[in-house]
């Protein structure tokens, strides 16, 4: 049985699905270049309706294959998103955006942390790919602090907000 809204808690952090009450604060915290550069498919500049769209396509996503989550810190409310996504082809992805005001405090490694666990003992899942675009050694830093190696596979990805292709260093996650 898969949940459809599954909840997992943190020390300091609660992840669940995001509402359309979440809508104004993912907007307001990714109308931000530095995060939406270092992500593949986040526009720039990013507006409400983004922010809307988004949260719609959360409540529609089949819960097999996909799960999105807004990162709800204790103090802070809404700091960010974390999400898994089956590409058409490929393996389970990974990834995560953190609110710029909130960088420095372990909070994606924390989130990153918990999805794993849930990952693994609830949505049973066995492998988990994720891959951070070269200039971004802090992504890196989460990643291998959660369990991930590198493959020594440098994909180019696009990003949409940069326009271009950027060399991006694959990583995987076995359970
Ligand atoms: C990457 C991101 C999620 C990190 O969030 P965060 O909550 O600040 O991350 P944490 O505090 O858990 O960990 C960051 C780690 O990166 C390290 N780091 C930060 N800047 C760094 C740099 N320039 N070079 C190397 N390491 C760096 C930190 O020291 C920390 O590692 P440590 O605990 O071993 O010291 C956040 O900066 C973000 O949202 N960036 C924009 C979007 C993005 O990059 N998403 C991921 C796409 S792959």
């Amino acid at each position: 049985m898969i949940e459809k809204a599954p909840i997992i808690q943190t020390p300091r952090l609660r992840l669940r699905t995001p509402g359309g009450q979440d809508a104004p604060r993912i907007a307001a915290l990714c109308d931000d270049y530095a995060i939406a550069k270092m992500t593949t498919r986040m526009p720039w500049p990013y507006s409400q309706g983004d922010a809307d769209g988004f949260v719609a396509r959360c409540q529609v996503q089949d819960p097999r294959k996909d799960a999105t989550f807004v990162i709800d810190h204790e103090d802070e409310g809404v700091v960010g998103v974390l999400g898994f996504f089956t590409p058409p082809v490929g393996h389970l992805e990974v990834g995560y955006w953190i609110g710029r005001p909130y960088w420095g405090r372990g909070l994606a490694t924390e989130a990153a942390h918990g999805a794993l666990a849930w990952a693994r003992q609830d949505w049973r899942k066995k492998l988990v790919v994720a891959g951070h675009f070269a200039d971004n050694p802090a992504s890196g830093q989460v990643l291998i602090k959660t369990g991930f190696l590198y493959t020594g596979v440098v994909e180019h990805k696009p990003s949409t907000a940069r326009g271009e292709p950027v060399p991006t260093r694959m990583m995987v996650w076995l359970a």
